[in-house]
């Protein structure tokens, strides 16, 4: 290769989204709701992140990896396949039903699937653009042809429900999303490239710092221990995060964006994690997108996690809202830090 001229990577295969699926649980639980259980307001939390309800799961009904497994043959099914023909689970999330194993395995037996390897991610609201990054290098090598990913998060068991975790515990919400990544001969369609990033130094800014603690109602063990243990439950330093964020959301669009020679112009589709129609709607008005080209829902179900990027994406594809050829963008950003993008041509 001659001085100058750029590396281009070369693969066999592309990968492109074949199907989309998402589940969230009935139980909608409003500001209102909320301010029953500690001293917040409808308006402090609209006001300050654009959420107006969440859904909850109901205690013994569901779980991170039942959602998940119900997320899972919405998209196999969307994507016209059986779950026999999937060769690989991804599963990302950071409340999984049991300290181990981790959920991916949960959808093997409960789809009665093949044999197929799972893997569990743990990059928490980074977890799905992990996670399809992960498939997506999976399918470009010509290792598998139907990778399954998965992001589901059931935080309402875990969080501080009164005046002491609020500035936490009405963000949080619960929710599932899937889709099926597939084999595409077509180089010029489906993910273009992907973007991961950590940075450790922060991991306390957004964590959970109690020693993992499996299936158990985390307030149920600190009852039975010392009341004023929060350690147990998420803590964040909101304002920190809020800056990281933006900054990071930013860079990591860019990235994208440059990667494959592409200009904010060409953006037909944003759809970030939905940690904060604020942070989302500080990236839309630096980006000068339209609101065709941003798709939020955090109004409806908080932040989700895991799920929260595939649950956009699959409410955005059903709305109709992403065509074919359009160029969608999926970016993430979350406890670690970690944050990510990828670049998809529909
Ligand atoms: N209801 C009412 N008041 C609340 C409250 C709630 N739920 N939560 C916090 N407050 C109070 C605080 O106690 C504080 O009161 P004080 O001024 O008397 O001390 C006041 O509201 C302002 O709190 P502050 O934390 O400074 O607010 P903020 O403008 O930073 O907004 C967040 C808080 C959490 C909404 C904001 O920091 C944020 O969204 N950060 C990013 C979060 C995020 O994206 N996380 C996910 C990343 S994946």
């Amino acid at each position: 290769m001659g001085i100058g001229i750029p590396k281009i990577q070369k693969h066999m295969y592309n990968s492109r989204i074949a199907g989309l699926g998402y589940y969230v649980p009935e139980k909608v639980v409003t500001n209102d709701d909320l301010s029953k259980l500690m001293d917040t307001s409808d308006e402090w939390i609209q006001e300050r992140t654009g959420i107006k309800e969440r859904r909850h799961i109901i205690k013994g009904e569901e779980t991170t990896s039942s959602m998940g497994v119900k997320a899972a043959k919405m998209a196999i099914s969307n994507a016209g396949l059986t779950p026999n023909d999937i060769d690989f689970i991804v599963f990302a999330t950071l409340s999984p039903d049991y300290y181990f194993p981790g959920p991916g395995v949960m959808v093997q037996r409960d789809l009665e699937m093949n044999t197929v390897g799972a893997v569990d991610i743990r990059n928490q609201c980074s977890g799905f653009v992990y996670g399809l990054s992960l498939a997506d290098q999976y399918i470009k090598s010509g290792m598998y042809k139907n990778v399954l990913v998965i992001g589901s998060e059931v935080h309402s068991t875990g969080l501080d429900m009164t005046t002491r975790g609020r500035d936490v515990s009405v963000i949080f919400g619960d929710g599932a999303g899937s889709v099926v990544l597939t084999r595409e001969e077509n180089l010029e369609k489906g993910i273009l490239s992907s973007h991961l990033h950590s940075e450790g130094r922060h991991a306390e800014e957004l964590s959970v710092i109690a020693p993992a603690m499996g299936t158990r109602w985390v307030t149920e063990i600190i009852e039975e221990n010392d009341p004023d243990d929060t350690s147990y439950f998420p803590y964040m330093n909101g304002k920190f995060v809020f800056k990281n964020a933006v900054v990071r959301f930013s860079e990591v669009i860019k990235e994208g964006l440059e990667k494959n020679k592409l200009g904010v112009e060409d953006i037909d589709m944003l759809i970030p994690h939905q940690a904060n129609l604020r942070i989302a709607q500080f990236i839309q008005k630096k980006f000068r997108l339209s609101d065709d080209q941003v798709y939020n829902n955090i109004m409806y179900y908080g932040n989700t996690t895991a799920a929260s990027i595939p649950i956009a994406l699959a409410e955005a594809v059903e709305k109709g809202k992403v065509k074919d050829g359009d160029l969608v963008i999926l970016a993430a950003f979350g406890s670690g830090f970690t944050w990510g993008s990828v670049v998809i041509r529909w």
